[in-house]
């Protein structure tokens, strides 16, 4: 569906080439001055100076040209050359009557150019603790490939875990120390092992921090855990075997703490899965003359003649001949290109690899896997405490994932009790399942509402407060709709012709129409910031609106069925635009 803008911009292009002149000056735009213009066209300005002729003049033939065409009431000529655009009543009473009618997509339209796309984001490790940066990935992430497919693109996710690294050495030489009996541990059994995990998820998180912080003193202690990733990398089978368990458990432990935050995968692999094809793609980068020894270790140099910074060699194998982040990285995008033929591949990790993955893409491109220009990393900012730097527990660690959603639970469920906004008859259940759809919409918003690539900082209280631009601002609004509408209908009041007279109205369906444009921004820019501006001010045009009229109890039938039908535009798209950042409206509060 094409929303007005286009409409526009399609007419203004016809206008501008009628003049002799390059149609794209006919681009326009959402007026920055609601109170003159509803759009605006500033193209005589540029076409002036291409064509050497004067921009008032340009703008004067231009909108007698167009004037009186599809939606346009008025164009006026500002300044020295800006045409003003009124659209009319009528048009806009159309947009939001189609709005609400196009239950799948709102007023957005699927893209033309619809793409096969990869998108790593997640990337947990195993027993390792997820910090918020882990936060980060998975909000951005998921809510990336929400926009993604909800636009036509083939969208694969895959979480890439960390599940190969010395952790699992760690973990492996811990349980041995404690549990000494088990049966991985015996080098000569190759199987079979028992189906049932030795560990728990608890066990995992108490056994890596007690075997990291023995390593940190004890060269030796370190040794041992290199040693035994090492054999398990090899295939040592109770190794490979226990490796397996470590996985399964901390998958179903993460399935929970995403599960809160409504974020999905498509694939659980990890870097271990890229690991098979580790040997072949080594032999052959080697065969092919692509790689160097260095120092015992196997390189694939990426610098560039006019690179500005210094470009360390891509590392193939260190001088143990063990492979790396590095190899891992490369080796899944082998996978990748073979299993799925992506057009691209989208990594949306945190600011601070972006050197990882810049050598990693060079070389894809160097070994012929897939071109540079294709591969995209998608970085964040760090999350910060309210001292500025990142942001840490009160006892100075990282804070577990886990953790921090409870910690927003607890939060969403303070600030309910204290407004008193759950009506009393709300039950201990339904109370429960509403604190945990404010505190998602808390922490999704409070993050998504930033631009990807800034820092911010994390601040409970108010990404939880029902005030302001946040999460729960947003579901108060979208609860607030469907009450309403709810309360019509049970009144015996339908929806009827919309007519748009107040200023308020029209504000209301000028939000509506921009739906379109915020997602393909947030699609062509891969930042989900713009989608959240835009679902943002619609809860507020909307908060204006209910502000200044009636609705259910407007005297005048036709007005009130008028305003029933734009209230249910406005929810049709709202729910839309909410879902696709990942926040759900409980029913009522
Ligand atoms: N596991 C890594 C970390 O916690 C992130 C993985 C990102 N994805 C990738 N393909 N390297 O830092």
């Amino acid at each position: 569906m094409g929303h007005l803008g286009n409409e526009l911009g399609a007419i203004f292009a016809r206008g501008f080439e009628a003049a002799g002149l390059d149609p794209r000056l006919g681009d326009v735009r959402r007026s920055d001055k609601p109170d003159m213009a509803d759009f605006q066209c500033n193209g005589a300005l540029a076409g002036a100076k291409a064509a050497k002729r004067n921009p008032r003049e340009i703008a004067t033939q231009i909108a007698e040209a167009v004037t009186g065409q599809g939606p346009i009431a008025s164009v006026e000529i500002a300044g020295p050359g800006f045409l003003n655009i009124r659209v009319t009543d009528d048009a806009l009473a159309r947009t939001a009557a189609a709005i609400r009618t196009d239950t799948n997509m709102a007023g957005a339209s699927k893209v033309a150019d619809p793409q096969t796309l990869i998108l790593d984001f997640g990337g947990a490790n195993v027993a390792k603790p997820m910090h918020v940066g882990h936060l980060r990935t998975a909000v951005i992430g998921d809510t990336l490939q929400r926009v993604l497919r909800f636009l036509g693109d083939q969208v694969t996710s895959d979480i890439h875990m960390g599940d190969w690294g010395l952790q699992m050495g760690h973990l492996i030489t811990e349980l041995e120390d404690e549990q000494p009996g088990l049966p991985y541990f015996d080098a000569a059994k190759t199987g079979p092992f028992p189906r049932q995990s030795p560990v728990t998820i608890d066990d995992l998180s108490r056994l890596y921090p007690q075997a990291s912080a023995k390593a940190k003193d004890d060269p030796e202690r370190n040794k041992r855990s290199q040693q035994a990733v090492a054999e398990m990398q090899a295939g040592r089978a109770g190794y490979r075997a226990l490796l397996q368990h470590f996985v399964d458990v901390s998958i179903k432990a993460l399935k929970i703490d995403y599960g809160f935050l409504g974020v999905s995968f498509d694939l659980w692999l990890g870097e271990k899965d890229a690991e098979p094809f580790i040997p072949d793609m080594v032999a052959d980068i080697k065969a092919r003359g692509l790689a160097k020894e260095d120092d015992g270790a196997w390189i694939i140099p990426v610098e560039r003649e006019g690179d500005t910074k210094d470009y360390p060699p891509f590392m193939l194998l260190n001088s143990r001949g063990a492979s790396m982040y590095h190899t891992s990285d490369l080796a899944t995008i082998l996978d990748r290109v073979q299993t799925y033929s992506p057009d691209r591949m989208l990594y949306v990790v945190d600011q601070r690899q972006a050197l990882h993955f810049e050598q990693v893409f060079r070389a894809a491109e160097i070994v012929g896997y897939i071109s540079e220009d294709r591969l995209e990393h998608l970085g964040f900012g760090t999350v910060n405490g309210t001292d500025g730097k990142p942001f840490k527990t009160r006892a100075g660690g990282t804070l577990k994932l886990g953790d921090l959603t409870n910690m927003a639970l607890d939060e969403a469920n303070k600030k309910i009790e204290e407004g008193g906004r759950l009506s009393a008859d709300i039950g201990p259940d339904e109370r429960a399942r509403i604190g945990q759809l404010v505190a998602r919409a808390a922490l999704r918003f409070a993050d998504l509402q930033n631009t990807r690539t800034t820092n911010y900082v994390f601040d409970l209280d108010r990404f939880t407060s029902f005030e302001g631009k946040t999460g729960p601002y947003l579901l108060y609004q979208a609860v607030r709709i469907k009450s309403l509408l709810r309360k019509a209908a049970d009144e015996g009041n339908v929806a009827g012709d919309i007519r748009i007279e107040s200023d308020a109205e029209r504000a209301l369906v000028l939000t509506l129409d921009g739906f379109s444009l915020a997602l393909q921004q947030t699609r062509d820019k891969r930042m989900p910031h713009i989608l959240c501006e835009h679902v943002y001010n619609l809860a507020q045009s909307f908060a204006a609106f209910y502000g200044a009229h009636k609705i259910a109890s407007e005297d005048d039938a036709d007005l009130r069925a008028s305003r029933i039908a734009l209230c249910q535009a406005v929810a049709n798209q709202l729910n839309i635009g909410l879902d696709l950042i990942g926040i759900e409206a409980p029913e009522r509060m």
